[in-house]
């Protein structure tokens, strides 16, 4: 993907929801505030210059992993992270290795937003490298409660649990063929 030609949109693809969001491929100056939302969504990024530091390695890792922001009034308030597995494969292998939305904004549709808009500038990058997207994979905490939410947006089916991986036991979620994003 090209980190000097995003593409945004409006996070509206979320069922129709208006969430006042716009989603659009992370920039370096969205670092920051990558970090500050992964801290206070994950206990694995505290502190937040922990999370800092993460953050700063995950993008270093371009094109393997890539960052999408939600933004709004110019303040990143979600972002996605995917990391793309065992090589640039003509049937890619998409991982979603994290999702998360500002505390007090959740549930307004701004997450759903960020993995269909996300998806849809994945699948387009795949195809200008005649590559395409065969499967994403997706692993949740067991108390993240957010098992229906992938199965809703990515039509996500859990083939694995993994006992005691972070702070309990983790779901290992697989998409094939994930949706693609509604016509904006
Ligand atoms: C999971 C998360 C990214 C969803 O973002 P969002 O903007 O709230 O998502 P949407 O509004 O598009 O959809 C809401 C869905 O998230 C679920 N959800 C999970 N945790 C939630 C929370 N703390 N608050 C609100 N909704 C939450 C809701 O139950 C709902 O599920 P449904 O689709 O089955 O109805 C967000 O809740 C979050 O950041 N959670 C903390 C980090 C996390 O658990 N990330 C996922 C695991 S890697």
């Amino acid at each position: 993907m090209n980190r000097s030609t995003p593409r945004t949109s409006r996070a509206a693809a979320a069922g129709g929801r208006a969430v006042g969001a716009v989603v659009r491929p992370a920039a370096e100056g969205d670092l920051d505030g990558i970090a500050a939302v992964g801290s206070e969504s994950f206990s694995g990024l505290s502190p937040v210059s922990e999370a800092r530091r993460w953050v700063g390695a995950c993008w270093r890792a371009s094109p393997r992993m890539q960052y999408w922001v939600a933004v709004s009034k110019g303040v990143v308030v979600g972002y996605i992270l995917w990391l793309e597995k065992g090589g640039f494969r003509k049937e890619a292998v998409f991982e979603l290795e994290q999702v998360a939305v500002r505390a007090g904004q959740r549930g307004h549709g701004v997450g759903e937003a960020l993995i269909r808009s996300s998806l849809d500038d994945i699948r387009t990058y795949l195809r200008s490298r005649g590559a395409r997207l065969k499967l994403v994979e997706v692993t949740t905490g067991s108390e993240q409660g957010a098992l229906g939410f992938y199965a809703r947006v990515l039509g996500t089916e859990q083939v694995a649990c993994i006992p005691d991986l972070f702070r309990g036991d983790e779901f290992v979620l697989i998409a094939r063929e994930p949706p693609s994003a509604p016509p904006r």
